[in-house]
């Protein structure tokens, strides 16, 4: 299949024109990428089936792995589900649209396509231009997954689409690099009391000063072990993953953890490995790799977040074999972010501190 890649720019009426097909193709049950302020989605029309197990084709993702459908309207709400909550008005009136999904019970017009077997929907009214006018021009309900592979990171730009989706889909839309650059926060709302299934920009605190009490899924927790499944299927998937061997080094001495990755780094390229670190804007200069590169700026947490997933196809791109990794403060955004990153190093964690003790 050829796909068409379309730039949405300042040209109001070629933009009209693009929105025009992309919603003529969302409607026929094609597949169109484009961009949120989180990932870039990978959208199809939620309501049709076969749309929806195009995408799970497309992304060689399991189906059991549900999809979070798009809305441009809170009025879609009473279509989609079956039983709203008061803590969903009061989460859409605060967070939508924004990084935001809600796991809500299903109506009877979502199929089981959609929500991998669910008798739940995940939904969320991205706050994004394009995503939103793309929305409106198809007139349908958008199932949307992160637009990669299964598997890999999930794409920020829409390069990254193209070269996991290219000849997969029917049309990408570029709307240039997302602002947050880590998927949505989701929140189960179908329990007594509110969960969080997958942490993301919006925060616990900030969700507990709309709802109260608000827990995290003891799967998702970090630093808890758990034997657990997690409550979102896709949590479960080694996930977000360059194809490179990563770990992450933390500690209270920032002194003692760039020694501990530099020596690291050296002992991995001794051995012929090529190694990569994942520094910040403060440490970059004090490391000796074959690729060292910045995430971005410690004072900035959006800095780091928007620019994870593009390190991570980064050191791909240039072979890296090993990925070091500097780790960040659990609060707020940083939550989301460490959970991504152990996700990608599939766990993997080194602390100074804790082999300061063993010697
Ligand atoms: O920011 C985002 O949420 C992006 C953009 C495109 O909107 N989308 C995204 O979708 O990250 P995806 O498919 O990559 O991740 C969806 C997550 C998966 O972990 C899935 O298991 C979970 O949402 N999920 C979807 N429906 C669910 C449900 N009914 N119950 C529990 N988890 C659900
Ligand atoms: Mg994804």
């Amino acid at each position: 299949m050829d796909t068409i890649y379309e730039t949405i720019g300042t040209n109001e009426e070629k933009n009209r024109q693009v929105f025009a097909q992309a919603g003529e193709i969302l409607r026929s049950g094609g597949l169109v990428a484009f961009p949120t302020e989180t990932v870039y989605g990978l959208g199809g029309n939620a309501l049709d089936e076969e749309a929806a197990a195009k995408i799970y084709a497309a992304k060689g993702r399991p189906s059991d792995n549900p999809l979070i459908v798009h809305i441009a309207d809170i009025e879609a709400l009473k279509v989609l589900c079956s039983k709203i909550p008061d803590s969903a008005f009061k989460l859409a009136e605060r967070f939508w649209p924004g990084p935001l999904t809600m796991i809500l019970k299903k109506s009877a017009v979502v199929p089981h396509t959609t929500t991998g077997g669910l008798d739940t929907v995940a939904i969320r009214m991205p706050d994004h231009p394009v995503a939103l006018d793309l929305i409106r021009s198809s007139g349908v309900y958008v199932a949307a997954p992160s637009a990669n592979l299964s598997g890999r990171p999930s794409p920020t730009r829409a390069e990254h689409v193209r070269q996991d989706m290219e000849g997969r889909i029917d049309m990408i839309l570029d709307g240039g690099s997302v602002n947050i650059g880590i998927e949505s926060t989701i929140i189960d709302l179908t329990e007594t009391v509110p969960v969080i299934l997958r942490p993301g920009y919006i925060t616990r605190e900030m969700l507990e000063s709309v709802l109260g009490t608000v827990e995290i899924d003891k799967a998702v927790a970090l630093g808890k072990q758990s034997d657990a499944p997690p409550k979102a299927p896709g949590m479960k998937y080694r996930h977000y993953a360059p194809k490179g061997d990563m770990v992450i080094v933390e500690g209270k001495n920032p002194d003692k953890v760039m020694e501990c990755i530099n020596r690291m780094a050296r002992d991995k390229m001794q051995n012929g490995i090529r190694t990569g670190i994942l520094a910040t804007d403060e440490t970059k200069a004090c490391y000796h790799a074959d690729c060292v590169i910045s995430v971005g700026n410690r004072e900035s947490e959006i800095s780091i977040s928007s620019h994870l997933f593009d390190v991570l196809r980064q050191f791909d791109d240039l072979g890296v074999e090993y990925i070091i990794s500097e780790s960040f403060s659990r609060k707020n955004v940083g939550y989301a972010i460490m959970n991504r990153l152990l996700k990608a190093a599939g766990g993997k964690i080194v602390n100074t501190d804790e082999s300061e003790a063993e010697r």
